[in-house]
């Protein structure tokens, strides 16, 4: 862990003088944003299967999840899965996903590894592009968006992470 965070240092050093070239995909190019986790209790190293911070009984840690990844879904998978979760048809609507353990391995596998056919890539993988504290509160925001938001009720609202409903998921 001492190591982590020089490395991550230099490669925003070495990213930021190279203008964050973008990568190349077959869905066109995809440059990762980098995600601050700050006030997110770190994970060990260890790919986990479920989400933990939806188990968390501390409100903070689950609206500081919730509202991390509301920004880290807008920048790296809303461009495919659509604002405020609400997909165009580019890509499935995440919020149909399994909401139970089993989504949650879903999810994780998916995001780690991408989707590739036939030689291209549909989805980009994010493993070692964002961290797997990143990843698991994306899941976090995925699921409190409301499976009968249409594409109208989001405009101006489902993509801005500041008017986020957490009453709901805060009992
Ligand atoms: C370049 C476009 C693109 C980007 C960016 C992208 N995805 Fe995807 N994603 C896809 C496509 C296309 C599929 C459908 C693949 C398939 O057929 O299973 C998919 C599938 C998924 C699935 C499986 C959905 C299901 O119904 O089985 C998950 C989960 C997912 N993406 C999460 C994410 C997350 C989280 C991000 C951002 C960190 C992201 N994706 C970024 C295009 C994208």
């Amino acid at each position: 862990m001492q190591l982590v965070k020089p490395v991550i240092a230099a490669t925003i050093i070495i990213t930021g003088l190279l203008g964050l070239a973008p990568l190349s995909f077959g869905h066109g190019d995809v440059t990762p944003q980098a995600v601050d986790i700050t006030g997110l209790k770190p994970l060990a190293k260890d790919w986990l299967e479920e989400n933990p911070y939806t188990k968390e009984k501390t409100p903070d840690q689950i609206k500081r999840s919730i509202e991390i990844g509301c920004t880290a879904y807008n920048s790296n998978c809303a461009r495919c899965h659509g604002l405020g979760v609400v997909s165009g048809g580019t890509a499935p609507d995440l919020r149909y996903l399994e909401k139970d353990a089993e989504g949650d391995a879903w999810f994780i596998s998916r995001v780690r590894k991408g989707y590739h056919q036939n030689g291209t890539t549909k989805m980009p993988g994010f493993e070692g592009l964002m961290p797997q504290e990143a990843m698991w509160s994306i899941r976090a925001y995925v699921n409190i968006r409301p499976e009968d938001d249409d594409e109208a009720s989001v405009k101006g609202t489902g993509g801005n992470c500041q008017t986020l409903d957490y009453d709901k998921v805060l009992k």
